[in-house]
């Protein structure tokens, strides 16, 4: 067997010699090789979808890798430091859900921040998890969530020693870092397991003068979104495990609810992009921190505008921060993020990653050029001159600090009526309510439902967010538990 080396992706080269083959498929996919869907086959190019195949001897099999598919998985440690990679193709959802279910069984507690993707909320779901809770604090200029404070870590492993536990975001969608190797350090000592959701943090592990990865702080299980930062196709993750956990018990998770048809398109593009990260990351990331820090100097000289950076390191719930997150203040100028966020698609043809009520969000990564960041600055120039305005009587927090009542899971499938959303106050909520993205719930199932968070929802809704999580699609009623 030739020897693995980080220049090589082997699921792509198998792929390569699958398609010079020419074989004759009797197999699914039933459009074979696109000749049974022409449309689509020139929508994505003859070369795309030939290579859109199924698991067979010499391509391996996602859910029992044994050749190629287990020789990406080898090279994909190596590159993240991890004892072990898995592919995942269901999104970092997926990963973040198989970290949960992989140390958690049903009735165990898991201590986390409540500034979770909702991934992580429906896995406690899923899984009949009960949370503890962390608040974050707000930064009160912000009104964004901050990490998670060490005090309150000791507190909380100290309250629920029976915890299995502790879910970490490492960065927070703004690129918010809190002390990774302290909370290990104190999770372990408890005997508690360490679960990162890195959704956002996959340069951490290839470019310099980056935050702690997970696995470098000594974390057990990572959620890594390739497709996010990494370069790879939109879905594809990875799934990391430290030297505490048995690989093959964590596989007989994944298999509960992946595919058994993983995507040849979604793998080898894991596989590429690992290639070419552990090749070219040092410089693909010096360049994509140079050009945030680049756009942040010249958006903070508009004024007005708020984009920013290391100086809100506290030490602690600021422990580090991710700098080529280009997170961006806005309401000093009377905007909402997610009124500029609509400003710059509409009018100037630039899509960014969310807008907030009080911040916006735009992500550098292997792609960008010098020039876009130059169109992202003029665009938000000229926004300011056309549209600032006073900010009295703005909504000024992104967090709302939670009242829960009952578990996710209990309140899930608990009995439930519809009420209109305005007249839910008090009530416990049997749903989620949150802004997609970043897809962090107002309101999860099982809390009781504030003023604050109804005037949330009432201007983020008046703004044009995209809120979603309740059965009505209009979020105009919501199920509440009854008799609570
Ligand atoms: C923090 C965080 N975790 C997990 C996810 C889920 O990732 P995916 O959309 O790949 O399922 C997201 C998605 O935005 C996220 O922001």
């Amino acid at each position: 067997m030739n020897k693995l080396s980080q220049s090589s992706a082997p699921i792509y080269e198998a792929l390569k010699k699958y398609r010079e083959l020419r074989i004759v498929s009797f197999d699914v996919p039933g459009h074979k090789q696109g000749s049974g869907n022409p449309m689509l086959k020139e929508f994505l190019g003859a070369d795309c979808i030939s290579v859109d195949v199924n698991s067979m001897k010499m391509l391996d099999n996602l859910c029992h890798p044994s050749s190629v598919i287990r020789d990406a998985e080898i090279l994909a440690a190596e590159a993240f430091g991890a004892d072990h990679a898995f592919l995942m193709v269901g999104g970092t959802s997926s990963s973040v859900q198989a970290m949960v279910m992989s140390v958690c069984k049903p009735g165990d507690k898991i201590i986390m921040p409540r500034n979770v993707h909702r991934s992580a909320i429906n896995a406690l779901i899923i899984g009949g998890v009960t949370p503890v809770y962390l608040n974050p604090g707000v930064d009160k200029r912000l009104g964004i969530p901050l990490g998670m404070s060490i005090a309150d870590i000791r507190q909380a492993i100290a309250d629920h020693p029976d915890a299995k536990a502790i879910i970490v975001n490492n960065p927070t969608y703004y690129g918010i870092c809190s002390d990774l190797k302290s909370i290990v350090k104190l999770a372990h000592e408890a005997g508690m397991k360490v679960l990162v959701d890195e959704a956002h943090g996959t340069h951490f592990y290839f470019g310099d003068n980056m935050p702690v990865t997970a696995m470098a702080a000594g974390a057990d299980m990572a959620a890594v979104s390739m497709h996010k930062t990494g370069g790879s196709l939109t879905q594809s993750s990875f799934l990391l495990t430290g030297p505490a956990m048995n690989p093959e018990y964590v596989r007989q998770i994944i298999n509960l609810t992946q595919t058994t048809s993983g995507s040849y398109l979604l793998m080898s593009s894991l596989d590429i992009s690992r290639m070419n990260l552990a090749l070219n990351g040092k410089q693909i990331f010096a360049k994509v921190q140079e050009l945030s820090e680049y756009a942040r100097k010249e958006i903070n000289s508009i004024g007005g505008y708020y984009a920013f950076s290391k100086e809100i390191i506290n030490g602690d719930t600021v422990y580090d921060f991710d700098i080529t997150k280009l997170s961006i203040h806005t309401r000093e100028m009377g905007l909402a993020g997610v009124e500029v966020y609509d400003i710059l698609r509409d009018n100037y043809g630039i899509q960014i990653e969310f807008g907030d009520v009080g911040n916006i969000l735009a992500i550098i990564s292997v792609g960008d050029r010098l020039l876009d960041i130059e169109r992202l600055i003029a665009a938000l120039s000229e926004t300011k001159r056309l549209y600032q305005k006073d900010p009295a009587g703005m909504f000024d927090h992104e967090y709302i600090e939670p009242d829960v009542v009952v578990s996710p899971t209990e309140a899930f499938y608990g009995h439930k009526r519809s009420v209109p959303i305005e007249e839910s106050e008090n009530l416990v909520s049997g749903e989620f309510v949150m802004c997609y993205p970043p897809g962090i719930p107002i309101l999860a199932p099982g809390e009781r439902i504030s003023r604050d968070s109804l005037d949330y929802i009432a201007f983020a809704k008046e703004k044009g967010s995209l809120l979603t999580g309740t059965e009505d699609m209009n979020i105009e009623r919501i199920n509440v538990l009854e008799g609570k």
